[in-house]
């Protein structure tokens, strides 16, 4: 393909990149956005592979089916549930590939510059593996904290912010002997034990980072392997992958910050690391102690039945029981018999950014009817009946009511001011921070225990009948 062919098709891939990005934040374009990702990612390839630069097609064959092969299975195997750490895992192979560009890179005997030109490009170099690196260790431990195969508890290190300084400082003078060196190949002493240091600092980093700012740094690290892109886009004198970088940098620091906003944290907060206490450590709150008040799905079912105005608030659990469907149905029901049904989503219910609004596409239930909480948070105090499916730290009172609270601060959904809710999980546990939920022991709450998918297809069988 001639060096043109390749420029044309790299704009073409850069704009639909950009016009997937733009689809893909509404719910309405979603689909749309994911089919321009997909056109311009295969157009991207295909240029690459075609193009000059590459010059022996056997190894690359070989290596696109192994990678493509092991990438289509984990996709088709994959949970809806499990996907941050799918996305966690293949942020570890965007770090390692920016990596093994740089070291090849410098070890290539042809990339020779001089001058301005060679230290641009060491520079280039030297940050391209710094952030691969960092965002290599970070993403597997990321991964081993999201599958629960090292403990999702912060481990803090004495004086560790004084070692990630001394760390920082090591980094910056090996990168100083690296553009000092003269001869070829002398930079590698320095390159290697900087890329050991950044190794060690993504692990410090994420190992410092509690259960429930999981999600702000797989953003994060998504936004790392962005820039670790961009990096090697320069390094290899490629405009497609430094845009591409940008793009993924620039989307996953925007899509970190909204995430830190909805959940109260600062970014810095976030970075230095200590809160939550991962799987299995309980916090008591004030007034989360008493009698819970348990129903069955008929009384569940004669509350829905009377109520004008519901409101629907799902979390985790419903992603966990699969039961988008039957709520679908009962949403359904109730809207026939002249009930105005809603459903009010928080940025971060479930385990991934707009896990709730996947699902609830998934089982079609219209756009026009999910909110997202800002919209409906007013609204609650008119709400007849709130159902709450599967949820728990997103409709935590404790995050307005106690100010010792892990979650202080953290926007939820104000499901108690409304005239009654139902709450559907399968016992008294804590959600992901680990906290009790004074939510279940006020009046006007209800607890329907089960299975939500259950419990909901029991109250839908009733309503029918
Ligand atoms: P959680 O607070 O995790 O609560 C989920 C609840 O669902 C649990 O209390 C559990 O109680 C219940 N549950 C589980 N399986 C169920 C089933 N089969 N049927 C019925 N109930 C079931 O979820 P949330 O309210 O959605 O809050 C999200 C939390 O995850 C926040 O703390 C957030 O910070 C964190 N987080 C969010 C993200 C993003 S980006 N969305 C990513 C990672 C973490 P039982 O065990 O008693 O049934």
């Amino acid at each position: 393909m001639s060096a043109g062919l390749v420029t044309v098709s790299y704009i073409g891939a850069t704009i639909l990149f950009v016009l997937a990005l733009g689809g893909l934040s509404h719910q309405e374009t979603s689909r749309r956005g994911n089919l321009y990702g997909i056109i311009g990612m295969t157009i991207a390839v295909l240029a690459t592979v075609l193009s000059a630069a590459v010059t022996s097609y056997s190894i690359l064959i070989i290596a696109m089916l192994i990678g493509g092969t092991i990438g289509f299975r984990l996709a088709m195997k994959v949970q809806m549930t499990q996907m941050p750490e799918l996305v966690a895992i293949l942020h570890s192979l965007v770090g390692l590939a920016a990596v093994l560009v740089g070291f090849a890179n410098f070890m290539d005997p042809a990339a020779i510059f001089v001058g301005v030109e060679k230290t641009i490009h060491e520079i280039e170099l030297y940050l391209g593996v710094l952030i691969g690196a960092v965002t290599f260790s970070g993403s597997v431990i990321a991964f081993g904290k999201l599958s629960a195969k090292i403990s999702g508890k912060p481990l803090i290190l004495p004086a560790r912010h004084w070692l990630n300084l001394a760390l920082l400082i090591l980094a910056i003078w090996l990168g100083k002997l690296f553009l000092d060196a003269t001869e070829h190949g002398e930079g590698l002493i320095p390159l290697i034990l900087m890329t050991i240091i950044a190794l060690a600092f993504g692990v410090h980093m994420v190992m410092a980072i509690g259960g429930a700012d999981m999600p702000v740094v797989i953003s994060m690290l998504n936004s790392y392997s962005g820039w670790a892109a961009a990096a090697t886009g320069f390094m290899l004198s490629n405009d497609l992958l430094i845009v591409t970088g940008a793009l993924v940098g620039s989307s996953g620091a925007i899509l970190s910050y909204i995430m830190c906003r909805a959940m109260n944290r600062s970014f810095l907060a976030v970075i230095a690391g200590g809160f939550g206490t991962g799987t299995g450590t309980h916090v008591t709150a004030p007034g989360a102690a008493g009698e819970v008040i348990a129903i069955d799905a008929e009384e569940a079912a004669n509350l829905l039945d009377a109520a004008k105005n519901v409101m629907i608030v799902p979390g985790y659990g419903m992603a966990v029981a699969q039961a988008q469907h039957a709520v679908y149905e009962i949403t359904k029901l109730l809207r026939d018999k002249g009930a105005n049904v809603r459903f009010g989503i928080h940025p971060v219910a479930g385990r991934m950014p707009g896990h709730m609004n996947v699902l609830l596409a998934e089982a079609k239930v219209p756009y026009d009817i999910v909110f997202e909480m800002d919209e409906v948070n007013e609204d609650f105090p008119d709400t007849d009946v709130s159902i709450v499916v599967g949820a728990n730290d997103i409709v935590n009172p404790s995050a307005q009511e106690d100010p010792n609270s892990p979650i202080a601060g953290m926007p939820v959904l104000e499901v108690w001011k409304g005239k009654s809710t139902i709450v559907l999980k399968r016992s008294m546990a804590s959600g992901y921070a680990g906290i009790d939920n004074p939510l279940f022991f006020k009046e006007n709450t209800r607890m329907l225990f089960g299975d939500a998918k259950n419990s909901l297809e029991a109250v839908l069988r009733v309503l029918a009948t």
